[in-house]
């Protein structure tokens, strides 16, 4: 076994009850995750990729072991924060620095210059330097979650979990927040998850990506070997995004 992982999932199952009916969202399943790595998880609608990611960030009851380093975890912890695709993950009666601020002294930082500090450090990492006293209506879509990625940086989590975070953004802010991304994780040290039902979003993101079925099942597991920045003209693209494709189809079906 890798003595650097940072997650393991061992036979992780997940079921929902409504109305006396039992649907079983995840059988089985395991996978680990080492640190310092971007994962890309994929799958067709419904097929349990949030349901995942509430288990790992400790918001739901499951069957099975999730461990963060040793820890198992059964409860939110700030090892590992998640980042929505809503943008209601801010007060709008805060500023961008209020907000991180708050989240800072919720979680233990007390003294206020050091909040600042902090604060103002994961504002430059996010490139939002110059908009601490916005409030969040006077921002962006892009922005907001900018602000929210430097909210959960500021915790100094261990993994970042991410839910289809730019889904609702045109595709233009789209790809200049992917690209953010990518530079926030090459400077940090720091585990990324990141879930899309984008193919292209996967390749050009995940240095790992892991296609789930619709039983919840690990269709393909498979490093991404393609140099970054990818575009659709790199080499090795095509095959991947069709490989990826299929599989996704077939889950469909
Ligand atoms: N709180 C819940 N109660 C009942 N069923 C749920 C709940 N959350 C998710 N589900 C069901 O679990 C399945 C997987 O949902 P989800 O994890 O949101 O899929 P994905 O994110 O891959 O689209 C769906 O069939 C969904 O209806
Ligand atoms: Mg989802």
């Amino acid at each position: 076994m890798k003595d650097n992982l940072v997650l393991r999932v061992n036979n992780l199952s997940k079921e929902f009850t409504n109305n006396n009916e039992t649907n079983e969202v995840i059988k089985d399943l395991s996978l680990s995750v080492e640190e310092n790595t971007f994962t890309c998880i994929l799958g067709p609608s419904g097929c349990g990729k949030t349901t995942l990611l509430r288990c790992i960030a400790g918001f739901e009851d499951y069957a099975g072991e999730i461990f963060v380093d040793d820890v198992l975890c059964k409860e939110p912890g700030i090892d590992r924060i998640m980042v929505f695709q809503d943008f209601n993950q801010l007060f709008p009666w805060k500023t961008v620095i209020g907000n991180i601020k708050f989240a800072l002294k919720k979680n233990g930082v007390t003294d206020a210059s050091e909040q600042e500090k902090i604060a103002k450090e994961m504002l430059e990492k996010t490139h939002l330097s110059g908009f601490e006293d916005y409030y969040p209506h006077q921002l962006s879509g892009g922005m907001k979650q900018r602000v929210a990625i430097a909210k959960a940086l500021a915790l100094k989590p261990r993994i970042i979990l991410m839910d289809e975070p730019f889904a609702a953004l045109d595709a233009m802010t789209r790809t200049e927040l992917q690209n953010e991304v990518l530079k926030i994780f090459e400077e940090n040290n720091i585990t990324f998850i990141f879930i899309t039902h984008n193919i292209q979003e996967a390749i050009m993101l995940g240095d790992r990506i892991i296609v789930l079925g619709l039983g919840g099942e690990v269709l393909i597991d498979e490093e991404n070997h393609i140099q970054k920045p990818v575009t659709p003209a790199s080499n090795g693209y095509g095959d991947l995004w069709k490989k990826l494709h299929d599989s996704l189809y077939l889950a469909k079906r």
